[in-house]
């Protein structure tokens, strides 16, 4: 496949490029009205994300309207947990609720095993492969997942939560079924990636959104050893690891074999420079609510994270998901800044 923008890529592999890529996490979703016209007219946000030529024509909105240089698949990491026989939906203003939850061995065995991924997830499967033909070739598409931890949290927490302490309390608690549930969530998701890549996808990233929870040492354990495992299934392929959070474990993310690191906007960019050198492309990481400043703000502000760079190894983000009262207005100014910006 031949690319007419394939910046992106470029930029994770540690080619050269004219300028600094730039795509937003959570691009596809509600800052665009063209997606909210199309939500309304369905039953919920799971009707989208399992109607493949729908999350297809959300995936590209961003791309028609932002003009980012990278599409993300519209889905949800919690597609893996109910593949795995753990049913969530989407409750409007309160967001992921699971009947069942996952604390102790007993609701561990009642997980289905052994299952037929392609057949489960295979809505996600064809819209990438929608999406990936429509695109037709104008920016890369990026696959994903939750990271075990993360996806472990939801698992055992059932819902959303400031502390995730019921997790947290299984690892000191539990740590033996927390490590067999991790084990079981790593194996689905490199699977998982492994079927986006061959529907189209030309890049992936895992989402740890709870990384900063636990402390370096448990993150190392069960976190970053599951990490690992699942970078280390893709050699060569644009990785980017997004441990939200983490700040103490940084050294240790560095040590991991991907081709990315995801930074959030607590994170130093010139400090993990210097401590991940040249082998690292970084990506991120201005604050979220930037975005909610005058254009001027949002132009110095970005400028002044573009020349903090030391090197061109940098994919531009924020340090988080886009939130979903920003006015895309906003979004394009961040844009424009990055791409008129000479290297
Ligand atoms: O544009 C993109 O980035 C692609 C789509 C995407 C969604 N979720 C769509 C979505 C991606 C990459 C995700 C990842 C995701 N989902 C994460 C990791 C990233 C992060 O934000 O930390 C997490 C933790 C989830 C779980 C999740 N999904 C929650 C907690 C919620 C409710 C909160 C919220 O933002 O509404 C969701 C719902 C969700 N996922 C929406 C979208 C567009 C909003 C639902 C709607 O439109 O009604």
């Amino acid at each position: 496949m031949k690319f007419k923008n394939d910046l992106f890529l470029r930029a994770a592999r540690g080619e050269a490029i004219e300028r600094y890529p730039v795509w937003l996490m959570r691009q596809a979703g509600r800052i665009l009205p063209e997606y909210r016209a199309l939500r309304a007219t369905l039953s919920g946000f799971k009707e989208l994300v399992e109607t493949p030529a729908l999350a297809a024509e959300v995936s590209i909105q961003p791309v028609d309207h932002l003009d980012v240089d990278a599409a993300i698949i519209f889905s949800d990491i919690l597609v893996v947990p109910e593949a795995m026989g753990l049913p969530y939906q989407m409750l409007e203003q309160k967001g992921p609720w699971f009947e069942n939850t996952i604390r102790s061995k007993e609701q561990l065995e009642l997980l289905d095993k052994n299952i037929d991924v392609a057949d489960r997830l295979s809505y996600v499967f064809e819209a990438l492969k929608i999406t990936k033909r429509e695109l037709n070739g104008r920016v890369p598409l990026i696959g994903f997942a939750g990271a075990p931890w993360t996806i472990l949290c939801y698992m055992v927490e059932g819902k959303g939560s400031k502390t995730f302490s019921e997790s947290r309390k299984f690892l000191y608690t539990q740590p033996v079924v927390a490590h067999e549930l991790l084990k079981r969530i790593t194996e689905v998701t490199i699977t998982y990636l492994k079927m986006q890549l061959e529907a189209g996808a030309d890049a992936l990233q895992l989402f740890d959104s709870w990384a900063g929870i636990l402390g370096r040492e448990q993150y190392q354990i069960f976190g970053l050893n599951y990490i690992k495992m699942i970078v280390e299934a893709f050699p060569n392929v644009p990785f980017t690891v997004f441990s939200k959070g983490a700040v103490a474990s940084l050294p240790d993310i560095s040590a991991i074999n991907c081709t990315t690191i995801g930074l959030d906007w607590n994170m130093d960019m010139g400090s993990v420079r210097d401590m991940v050198g040249e082998s690292k492309t970084l990506q991120g990481n201005l604050d979220p609510c930037l975005l909610y400043a005058s254009d001027e703000i949002i132009e110095k502000e970005t400028l002044n994270l573009l020349k903090s760079f030391k090197s061109q190894r940098h994919i531009v983000n924020l340090g988080h998901g886009v939130y979903p009262d920003i006015d895309p207005e906003k979004v394009k100014v961040l844009i424009k800044t990055v791409k008129n910006y000479e290297i």
